[in-house]
């Protein structure tokens, strides 16, 4: 068998070694967006993965773009130092592209990590003023945000463009623009989220209208040569929101702006938002964007068995997928999909005796079925 999986795929100037890709994931665990030894272990362990493509997780392009206090940035020199000791570490172990989400929390943003409870910062704890396209707090008790002027509007996709400078100078392959999940450039495109009176809000047109502006930004940013894309939002899962005709008609734009790719994902918009996840549940949200846009398109959500990997890719429903949890869980699952597929891996010479055509007892790690 020869799965598509394991296949090469190109995406602007850069060629991915098979088509499974590291999601990206806040680990919070940064200092004042400054990444860690955290960060230098778990991208350690995930770049050796054999996954071919490493993304790192979405980083604020200010410091009040942020998630949490310990999301990192790329807003200061320090932040460039410390993410680039992390990413060369990486890049001595991987010779896979690596890739960083540039991000924007807006009215998400000012909170504490999941970890610890997920809720807005307190008096005690150093909040900072949210910003978002109208005056709406995500839900009761969060932190109103500011409705965002147009010259600050202006000022933030220069910071993008700006932390697209950085990341270059990192050395990064990929740039991924966050686009969903509630965060401010998904606040734009929502009409739950976005009511405002101007030329950026009220029809479709005009809640893209900003996002578009970053994405231009980025794309005289990041050179051609790399890869450039955007993660977007197919569904609200809430009445009066966004859906699959409206992802549909951004990543038309994104691919007319020149993006390469888009990564398929939903929800996080609102707190009422009634989500039916199941294994695979966004996957036809990426088939209906892949048909209707000649853009390369990953699949991600409740991906964790191989076979189902293999067959979202081989029926053409997307170029690639992503997986977040299955790779927290097994940082080895590309090497147990590759040997259940028959594929022979490189393996990094340190751990080639784990490899199951010298060690007969790997039979016991095998892709498992999620629940
Ligand atoms: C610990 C953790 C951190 C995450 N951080 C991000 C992030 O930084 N950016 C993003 O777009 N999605 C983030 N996500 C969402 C994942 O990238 C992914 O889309 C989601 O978990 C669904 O995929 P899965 O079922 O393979 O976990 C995160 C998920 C997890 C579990």
């Amino acid at each position: 068998m020869n799965p598509h999986l394991f296949t090469p795929i190109r995406l602007g100037g850069i060629t991915l070694p098979n088509r499974i890709a590291v999601s990206p994931m806040c680990q919070y665990s940064a200092d004042d967006g400054c990444m860690s030894d955290w960060h230098l272990v778990h991208l350690g362990s995930l770049a050796c993965s054999g996954a071919g493509l490493l993304m790192v997780e979405a980083t604020g392009v200010t410091r009040e773009g942020r998630i949490s206090h310990g999301c990192t940035g790329l807003y200061s020199d320090h932040n460039e130092a410390a993410m680039k000791r992390v990413v060369d570490a990486c890049r001595r172990i991987t010779p896979s592209p690596i890739g960083v989400q540039l991000a924007h929390a807006g009215r998400k943003g000012s909170v504490q990590p999941p970890f610890r409870g997920g809720k807005p910062l307190g008096p005690q704890e150093s909040p900072w003023q949210t910003v978002a396209p109208s005056a709406i707090a995500f839900d009761a008790g969060w932190h109103a945000p500011r409705e965002l002027s147009t010259l600050e509007l202006r000022s933030l996709a220069d910071s993008f463009a700006q932390a697209a400078a950085r990341a270059l100078a990192i050395g990064f392959d990929l740039v991924e623009l966050h686009s969903s999940h509630g965060y401010l450039l998904h606040e734009f495109l929502s009409p739950l989220s976005n009511q405002r009176k101007d030329l950026y809000g009220g029809s479709p047109e005009n809640r893209m209208r900003f996002p578009l502006e970053v994405a231009r930004a980025l794309r005289e940013a990041w050179p051609r040569e790399r890869a450039l894309g955007a993660r977007i939002s197919a569904s609200d899962w809430a009445e009066g929101g966004c859906g699959p005709a409206d992802a549909i008609a951004y990543a038309r734009e994104l691919h007319e702006i020149g993006f390469d790719f888009v990564c398929v994902s939903s929800g996080g918009l609102v707190p009422h938002a009634r989500i039916k996840v199941e294994p695979g549940y966004q996957v036809p949200f990426a088939a209906q964007v892949k048909r209707a846009v000649p853009i390369a398109v990953r699949a991600v959500g409740m991906i964790a068995d191989a076979d189902q990997a293999e067959e979202i890719v081989a029926s053409g429903k997307a170029d690639m997928i992503a997986m977040a949890r299955a790779f927290l869980d097994d940082p080895r699952w590309v090497w147990h999909a590759a040997e259940h597929f028959g594929v022979k891996l490189e393996y990094p010479p340190q751990y080639a005796r784990s490899h199951p055509s010298v060690w007969p007892g790997s039979g016991l790690a095998r892709p498992r079925t999620p629940a």
